[in-house]
């Protein structure tokens, strides 16, 4: 379970959540036993600590609450308070984050009354750096519907708190609305997959998607889009690519890679015409698609007619090698530089260059240097964001199309993504913004510009 799941007035929480619950005993300030999630507690330790260099004393009021718990506690404010305060303090029950044991009720210790407000205040600037939020803060509660509750806190981690804390959000807002990307440095051994599963865990996120896949053999740039950035993955995937790639000769692979089985050998000639080669491969070609590879046909992925040993005839795709150079070679190894278009195979590029020299060729190393203008020194690696210090770019910064920020009666168009005049006469496409929002992405249609993507 993400610990940035939303309950609110309209997300139940479900019964099958409790057995994905990590739940610990521990004492509140009346010294009750109560129960918290784990990595909760945790931070919320920290947090603690912190804030007693600065003479304030925090404890747990309340965390965990059962079902039965909320209830209870529902009717009590109830009959004590009556119904507005229950209605804009106290969910209902099944629809409290308190079932979750992510959320705590602080309670302060030794503080007079007339000070509170200002201590809380004093609380929340340090919430974000122990990965907690403030749950239901002022000015928001059309979003939350709750009343300012400037004792209930939430933890979802650090890297999305302090996104939600930086950007003025609630919880709400960052599931809904949040868009970024990260230009990723992926190390070699790992899956494309693997690392959007991570980024998806550590924000909180489900709507992950990478541009352009790396094998696990292959290392550097992999640009990553993050919620509503998803949709302009395509667009990123489509930007060239150079490529540092490493060849062994004298072996072939069924993979052409070394992550492959080794099917044939031969010794390397003494002269090989590597130079005048590699330079006559800059160039437009049909290139085959190598049976290792996820492209399908027929509703089956190439590499499944591999592994059963039934026959297929590969696609050839048109590719293009922009640049390529050679940077170095030995007697059984060269290595060179590429730009190269959309979908084109490293491996499959090396074992064409090798079968025209005939010599057997095996992609030893690759590495993504740049997808379009993002290069390796632009990235981070896993750790960084971990340890969050990392950049988070913007869909207009990664995209090179103009940003028009519209006027208020072109809005309810846009944001209905119907067709409007080419006014601003665009070329290709343009990036609509309202208040600093991202309504929808047009292109041009004859005189016309209509809808690519919609951002609502
Ligand atoms: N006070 C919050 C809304 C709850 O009851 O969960
Ligand atoms: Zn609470």
């Amino acid at each position: 379970m993400y610990k940035t799941i939303l309950i609110n007035k309209n997300n139940k929480f479900k019964e099958s959540y409790n057995k994905r619950l990590d739940l610990i005993e521990v004492k509140n300030y009346q010294d009750n036993n109560i129960l918290i999630d784990k990595e909760t507690y945790e931070h919320f330790k920290e947090l603690r600590k912190e804030l007693l260099n600065y003479n304030i004393k925090i404890a747990i009021d309340d965390s965990y609450r059962s079902i039965e718990h909320q209830l209870e506690l529902k009717n009590k404010l109830l009959e004590t308070y009556g119904e507005e305060y229950v209605n804009n303090f106290v969910a209902e029950p099944s629809y409290s984050e308190h079932h979750t044991g992510l959320a705590i009720d602080l309670e302060l210790i030794d503080v007079e009354d007339d000070l509170k407000e200002e201590t809380y205040k004093e609380v929340h600037k340090f919430l974000a750096k122990h990965g907690f939020i403030l749950r239901y803060p002022k000015n928001k509660e059309d979003i939350t519907r709750y009343a300012y509750e400037p004792w209930h806190i939430r933890y979802v981690g650090v890297v999305p708190a302090t996104i939600i804390s930086n950007n003025n959000l609630t919880l709400e807002e960052y599931l809904n609305d949040f868009s970024g990307v990260l230009y990723i440095n992926k190390p070699i051994g790992v899956t494309s997959f693997d690392i959007v599963n991570e980024i998806s865990k550590i924000f909180g996120i489900k709507k992950v998607g990478h541009t352009g896949t790396l094998d696990p053999i292959a290392e550097g740039v992999l640009i990553v889009c993050l919620g509503k950035a998803t949709k302009i993955v395509e667009l990123l995937t489509a930007k060239d690519k150079e490529y540092v790639a490493g060849v062994l000769l004298g072996i072939k692979t069924d993979t052409f890679d070394l992550d492959g089985k080794v099917i044939d050998n031969m010794p390397i000639p003494d002269k090989l015409p590597l130079e005048e080669t590699i330079d006559s491969f800059k160039k437009t070609y049909l290139q085959q698609v190598p049976i290792y590879s996820a492209i399908k046909i027929n509703g089956k992925k190439l590499y499944e007619y591999a592994r059963n040993n039934i026959e297929v005839e590969l696609p050839k795709k048109e590719v293009t090698i922009k640049e390529i150079e050679l940077l170095s070679s030995e007697k059984t190894t060269f290595m060179f530089k590429t730009l190269v278009s959309k979908g084109t195979y490293i491996r499959s590029l090396i074992n064409d260059i090798c079968t025209s020299m005939n010599v057997f060729g095996t992609m030893s190393m690759l590495k993504r240097t740049k997808q379009g203008k993002v290069s390796i020194e632009d990235t981070n690696t896993i750790e960084d964001i971990k340890n969050n210090k990392y950049t988070l770019h913007s869909i207009e910064e990664v995209l090179d199309y103009q940003v028009i920020e519209i006027e208020e009666e072109l809005l309810k168009k846009i944001s209905n993504g119907v067709k409007i005049k080419n006014t601003f006469n665009i070329k290709d496409k343009v990036i609509f913004k309202y208040h600093h929002k991202i309504l929808g992405i047009y292109e041009k249609d004859n005189d016309m510009l209509k809808v690519w993507k919609n951002f609502i």
